[in-house]
Order: C-alpha cells, then structure tokens, then sequence
C-alpha cells in the first residue's frame, strides 16, 4: 500500500495543535541538513566582521596594538599612491604617441607590472598587520597624494614627467615611512619600504629619467651648433 506523507513547511506541536496558527520551525544546526540545495544562494549581505581603521587584536606578531594602527594607517596611503601610479602607467601604456611608442609601449606595461606586484604586497602586509587594505578605486581616488590626471592624451614629454612626480611622492613617503617603522620597532615594514617599494620606485625614475634626456637621435651635433645646458 502506498502512504503519501504530507510535509508542513511549520512544527507540530501536539500541545498547541488547537492554535489557529502554527509555529514556524526555527533554522538551527540539525535542520540545515534538509536545507542543503544545489541552488546557489546568492544576493546575501551580512553586516562587517571589520571595522575600516581598526587593527585586530592578539596577534602573535610581537606588535603592540598603536604601532600595527600606525602602520597600517601609513601602508594603506602609500598603498593608495601606488594604485594611483599603477594606473598612471596603464593609461600611458595605451595612450602613447609618437617615434619612441613601441618602445615606451612595452617599458609602461612593464613598469605596471611591478607596481601590480608592489600594491599586491602592501596590501597584503597591511592584512597581516591586523589591519584592512583599501581595494576599491573610490577609496583610492579619496586617499591618494597624487594629482589626477586628464582623461586627455597628452605627449611623451608631459606624460613622463607626470609619471616621475608620481615617483618623487611615494619615494618621499618611503624614506619617512621607513624611517618611522625602524625607530618604533616594525623591522617587517620597514624592510618592504625599502627593498620592495622604494628600490623599485628608484629603478623606474631611472628608466624614465633617461627618456627626456635632449640628445640628437640621428645626426651628431657638430661643437659649433651645441649650446650645453
Ligand atoms: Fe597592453
């Protein structure tokens, strides 16, 4: 014989059977199992497990709490600047003209990656410190020191030199920053200044530096017509 079993979306309880409503059933650990669905369940949200500017608390670093808030506070500005130049050298990458594009082409994408693999590491050490790394191109647009460029295309002279002012902020904030993390005790920091950051940075004025550099490109100036300057 066949029974059909009727499944009730609430509980039944024998005590309050008289009721005109019955209890929904409460979601707990043994009821998930019934609940388990190939149906992704999407659209959720959920208040923050993490207040922005805040620093977690007990980690094992050896850290007290106000030097990690500094740190981080410090790490997520150069981050920021970072960002910013990343981007800077996305938008030369593409927007560059003229006899030098291949050339300036490949060395702007080349320099984005490494800025790629900076910001990857800041933010990562920020995360590491307890902290929260800005992400969010708002946040960055908010945070950073440099000045927005035009969405114009501008030429090779004006877009290094807007690159290599980039450069000079965040070389800056490195010698401080890695001044200040050595005198308070974060050694962690103060070596991704500068091993990662700043020697990196230095290495890309260099390549740059050398583009505006005014010298003849094809026919050698004779003494006579050369003004040294
Ligand atoms: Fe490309």
């Amino acid at each position: 014989m066949r029974v059909s079993v009727l499944v009730l979306p609430f509980s039944f309880h024998p005590k309050t059977s008289n009721r005109r409503f019955a209890v929904p059933k409460r979601e707990n650990f043994t009821s998930r199992q019934s609940t388990v669905s190939a149906q992704p369940r999407i659209h959720q949200s959920a208040p923050s497990i993490q207040a922005y500017g805040t620093v977690t608390h007990a980690l094992p670093l050896d850290l007290d709490e106000p030097i990690r808030l500094e740190m981080t506070e410090q790490l997520n500005l150069l981050l920021a600047d970072s960002m910013t130049l990343r981007d800077l050298y996305k938008k030369s990458h593409w927007q560059v003209a003229g006899p030098t594009f291949y050339q300036l082409h490949l060395l702007f994408d080349k320099h984005f990656a490494e800025q790629v693999e900076i910001v990857d590491v800041i933010a990562e050490r920020i995360q590491l410190l307890g902290g929260i790394s800005i992400a969010m191109s708002h946040d960055v647009a908010e945070t950073t020191r440099i000045p927005r460029p035009p969405r114009d295309r501008e030429e090779v002279p004006v877009q290094i030199s807007r690159l290599l002012d980039a450069h000079q902020i965040i070389i800056g904030a490195c010698r401080k920053l890695a001044e200040r993390s050595d005198e308070i005790g974060d050694a962690g920091t103060n070596d991704l200044v500068v091993s990662d950051v700043l020697r990196t940075n230095e290495l890309q004025v260099w390549f740059l530096s050398e583009h505006l550099v005014q010298v003849p490109l094809a026919v050698a100036q004779p003494s006579e017509m050369r003004k040294v300057g």
